[in-house]
């Protein structure tokens, strides 16, 4: 056998197997081209979910005749003057993203450059150039594809329904339009409209960060931007900003967490693990945040070459990125104070007028329901100013007529149940889950004093013997050292058995059995990344939890008053350690709404 060198053709091919996977890859390459060119409005129309035709019109510089001929030749890009593949600023680099869709589609390029007197158009056909025409267009470049994988038919039937692939193209469409507020966007599947942003201005500054949210809100909902903290943190030239969620608002899945690197969308496992970690004791496992995070950092810093779709980023200070996301994310969450999202109250008001007014939703009225408006009602109003929760709130209850004025979360009124509290504010009217919250206050006390101290032990007038089985004894003992720090202090009792001497003062009498029970578990499914300071908090929230107030105690009017104070002066009080919000807030207009007196 000799060895020979592959034909171009089949060479792209084989390019256009890292490149084109889908239509969604066409449509990122093709957009981001548009992008690098200075776009500012770019339409992404396609046929059959992309695979009947693909379509990406721009108002970008466009290009003159000889580039043109050399935008589909292999390995020719405009995009590294020098040599150097250290300094990449723009989206495309490689220059194979047009020659590589060339060779798997029937491919048109029509463009024209600012002040031309005409435009000029070329196709590829399975590899085959025609010759470059002139052609009457406007300003900017059309890229047109046609018939996705004619030329390799193997690969047509690796695509999904036209309905996931459009679903593809919508999500990347979303996301390089999140990262670039001042260029409008659109995108339509067989003449029906799927998205369209409008541009937003960003010419100064402080405009910038306002476009930024507004151009978030319409591709992530509302509820997002009224329920997400601004992000911002900065150290060694690295830059990170944008909005994390408030815990309450959360999700089954990572999908609505968005991630980009010098304003390239990347799905990147260490900043997702980032993200995990800075809300690992504010979220159950299971449940994720959303955020979105934009790192800026100085092109050398962050390798963008290592996957051929761009998808990844190599950071060279990896823990530097890691501990500004963490940083920069519980920053943020604790200057929204004891904010729970808008959205809690919302969804008490939906369940309410689901119960209690049937016959609304039998009525065939039309126009927006009751409890839609209600919901809607809720969401427009401004969160609870942090501010207002700093003054130096102490643990007696004030005054009655400043009280209800001055405190967000109002003057308890009753116990109901012996687990809620329902307190009456300025303007409306807050019902707190005692056990949630305590738990919540507890649990920050703790880290507060671990931080500063170390935590205050207190010594079991007769120790607890604690039979557990033996893998959970031996984790728990492997930790002894750590635990010992948090005021548990465990011995070996026999092989499957510890005794416990000391436990945390803060915890008060408590239930040493299912405490050391619940943090063996919690030591099995630790992920072995979270650093030890993370590790030692998720291990105070299980503390904390076994530490509070069940719910079923009755509390007298000093003590429930006493914990809504502490709830506005405590950070991240909103939420309980699993997400679940520690109170609902319903203002007098929602109530008053309810029983249709407005
Ligand atoms: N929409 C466009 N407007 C103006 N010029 C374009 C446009 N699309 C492509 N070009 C030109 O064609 C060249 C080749 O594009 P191509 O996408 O193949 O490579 P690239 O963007 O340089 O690198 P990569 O392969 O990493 O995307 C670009 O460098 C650019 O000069
Ligand atoms: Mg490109």
């Amino acid at each position: 056998m000799s060895i020979r060198l592959l034909p171009p053709n089949l060479v792209n091919q084989i390019a256009a197997g890292e490149v084109v996977e889908r239509p969604a890859s066409v449509v990122k390459e093709l957009v981001e081209n548009a992008l690098d060119a200075g776009a500012q409005r770019i339409d992404v129309t396609l046929r059959d979910g992309g695979r009947a035709l693909i379509s990406v019109t721009d108002d970008g510089h466009g290009m003159d005749r000889e580039e043109l001929a050399l935008a589909v030749e292999r390995h020719a890009t405009s995009k590294l003057p020098g040599d150097d593949l250290v300094h990449i600023n723009q989206f495309g680099f490689r220059g194979e993203a047009l020659p590589a869709i060339g060779a798997v589609g029937r491919l048109a390029i029509t463009t024209r450059q600012h002040g031309a007197e005409h435009g000029w158009r070329l196709t590829v056909e399975g590899g085959e150039k025609s010759p470059i025409e002139p052609a009457p267009t406007n300003p900017g470049t059309r890229v047109e594809l046609r018939d996705l994988f004619y030329a390799v038919p193997a690969r047509l039937k690796f695509l999904k329904s036209a309905r996931s692939e459009l679903n593809a193209v919508t999500e990347i469409v979303e996301r390089l339009a999140m990262a670039h507020p001042e260029v409008a966007f659109s995108l339509s599947d067989d003449e029906r409209n799927i998205l369209r942003f409008h541009a937003e201005t960003t010419d100064l500054i402080a405009e910038a960060e306002g476009a930024r949210l507004k151009r978030l809100s319409a591709v992530m909902g509302r509820d997002f931007a009224e329920n997400a903290a601004p992000v911002e943190a900065i150290r060694d030239g690295h830059r990170i900003t944008g909005f994390a969620g408030l815990p309450t608002l959360n999700r089954a899945t990572a999908s609505m967490q968005y991630l980009f690197v010098n304003g390239r969308p990347v799905k990147d496992r260490l900043l997702v693990g980032a993200i995990r970690g800075a809300y690992q004791d504010f979220l159950a496992r299971d449940r994720h945040p959303l955020a979105v995070l934009f790192v800026d950092c100085p092109p050398e810093d962050v390798d963008v070459n290592v996957h051929p779709a761009k998808a990844e980023v190599r950071f060279r200070d990896a823990a530097l990125v890691r501990g500004l996301i963490v940083g920069g994310i519980r920053h943020a969450l604790t200057g929204a104070g004891h904010r729970a999202s808008t959205t809690v109250a919302a969804a008490t008001l939906q369940g309410f007028s689901a119960q209690s007014m049937p016959s609304y939703q039998a009525m065939p009225m039309r126009g927006p329901s009751v409890a839609h408006l209600a919901a809607q009602a809720v969401a427009a109003f401004a969160p609870l100013d942090p501010e207002l929760a700093r003054p130096s709130v102490r643990a007696e209850a004030a005054p009655e007529t400043t009280a209800l004025r001055d405190y967000p979360l109002g003057v308890a009124r009753a116990q109901l149940h012996g687990t809620y509290i329902v307190a009456q504010t300025a303007d409306g009217i807050v019902i707190v889950d005692q056990h949630a919250a305590h738990e919540r206050l507890v649990y920050e006390r703790m880290k507060d004093a671990l931080a500063a101290t170390g935590i205050a032990r207190q010594a079991l007038l007769i120790p607890e013997v604690v039979d557990l089985d033996q893998p959970a004894a031996e984790r728990l003992l492997s930790r002894a050292a750590e635990l010992e720090e948090l005021g548990l202090v465990i011995e070996s009792f026999g092989p499957a058995t510890v005794v416990v001497r000391e436990v945390p003062a803060l915890l008060g009498a408590t239930d040493v059995h299912g405490l050391l029970r619940d943090l063996a578990d919690e030591l099995a499914e630790f992920d072995t990344a979270l650093s030890l300071k993370e590790r030692l908090e998720h291990v105070c929230g299980t503390m904390a939890c076994h530490g509070s107030v069940r719910a079923g105690r009755q509390l007298n009017q000093a003590e429930m008053d006493a914990l809504l104070r502490q709830m506005e002066a405590t950070p991240h009080s909103g939420q309980c350690n699993h997400g679940r919000p520690t109170y609902v807030e319903l203002k007098l207009a929602d109530i008053e709404r309810l029983f249709g007196r407005r």
